[in-house]
């Protein structure tokens, strides 16, 4: 009896030793003291972050959320939120589970109210992951401190579609450093991959599923056009209440879908009457949107909509509204720099060449 049971835990050494991180760690829902480090394993078995402000860490946050993503042979994306950090700082961080550990990488925390800083928009990445690479690369370059996604990060919500498609190592070399937000795409919906490998701020709405969060002298309300947006709807109730709140120097609404558009997916009309209703009377002044597969700078009541959609995504060719300023079929990717008095978009293309920019003073 007594061999049987060495034997037994010679055998759980023997298979806890053998746990090992799948993928490179990322980073989500950043705030000025917080984030969150996603680790990839192929077991449940604990999973530390070792972070400081230095290279010799110091400190230790262990996972609080495990998900199981629904591959083949399940994998366990754990969910290790590192708390106490210092607004506008430098961090170093590495993951381990068992043996096995990832490369150390850095992040910023998110910077307060009247400090500049530059905010990356990327949407639609998926079928031309070549597209997606370059873009990835390019945007990297460009030193942003944090990342808003525009979704339709997949072509499917299952595993493959997943990692094949939005998991690339130039795309996580860029999160292992700059923490995401998405708004969820009709491509990867909301299924338990989504679920798994995304992780989405505490907010107002009580819900992963939209929500705000505030950056600098940024606002932004996050939507989720997968699901009701009608009055009454908790996400029509939220966004008017979120938006009525907030208090920093600039708002932005960002949303899969979108309000204004010509050609491709053309008007959402819940998001038109979303925008009357709410984002006119509460300042909004930019809505970043994805969906349709172009550059479109769409200009309606003082708001800025914006599509800003191709980072992969097979093109589609832009109509021309009354509202239309400038319309591009070409792959397209933006970073916005955010200064208390000052809002600057610029627009690029897959090689890097700048299509289009747009200033907003206060
Ligand atoms: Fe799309
Ligand atoms: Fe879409």
């Amino acid at each position: 009896m007594k061999k049987i049971v060495l034997f037994m835990l010679v055998l759980a050494l023997a298979l806890t030793s053998q746990a090992k991180i799948l993928m490179q760690p990322y980073l989500q829902a950043v705030t000025t003291n917080s984030v969150y480090v996603l680790v990839e394993c192929d077991s449940k078995d604990t999973v530390r972050v070792d972070y400081g402000r230095t290279a010799a860490y110091g400190r230790t946050a262990l996972a609080s959320i495990v998900a199981v993503t629904n591959a083949k042979v399940p994998t366990y994306v754990h969910k290790i939120k590192l708390m106490g950090l210092k607004e506008n700082t430098a961090y170093y961080y590495q993951a381990r589970q068992g043996e096995s550990h990832s490369d150390g990488f850095i992040f910023h925390t998110a910077v307060e109210a009247g400090t500049s800083f530059r905010l990356l928009w990327m949407a639609d990445f998926r079928t031309n992951t070549s597209i997606h690479d370059k873009i990835a690369k390019l945007a990297a370059a460009t030193y942003p401190q944090v990342a808003l996604y525009g979704g339709d990060l997949c072509v499917n919500g299952e595993y493959t579609s997943w990692k094949k498609e939005f998991f690339r190592s130039p795309e996580l070399d860029l999160i292992s450093k700059v923490p995401f937000f998405n708004t969820t795409g009709n491509h990867e919906g909301e299924g338990p991959n989504t679920v798994a490998f995304l992780q989405n701020p505490e907010s107002a709405s009580k819900s992963q599923q939209y929500y705000s969060f505030d950056y600098g002298d940024l606002h932004v309300l996050v939507l989720n056009t997968q699901m009701d947006m009608k009055p009454g709807s908790p996400q029509y109730e939220f966004a008017k209440a979120d938006l009525a709140a907030a208090e920093t120097s600039w708002k932005i609404v960002a949303a899969h879908s979108h309000a204004y558009c010509a050609g491709g997916h053309g008007e959402d009309t819940s998001l038109v009457r979303m925008t009357k209703e709410i984002f006119e009377p509460n300042n909004v002044s930019m809505v970043l949107s994805g969906h349709s597969h172009f550059y479109e700078h769409n200009l309606v009541n003082g708001i800025h909509h914006m599509i800003i959609g191709s980072a992969g995504a097979p093109l589609y060719d832009p109509g021309k509204a009354s509202y239309t300023l400038v319309a591009i079929k070409d792959y397209n990717w933006a970073v916005l720099d955010v200064k208390y008095s000052l809002l600057n978009l610029t627009v690029y293309n897959a090689k890097g060449e700048k299509l289009d920019a747009v200033t907003l003073k206060k």
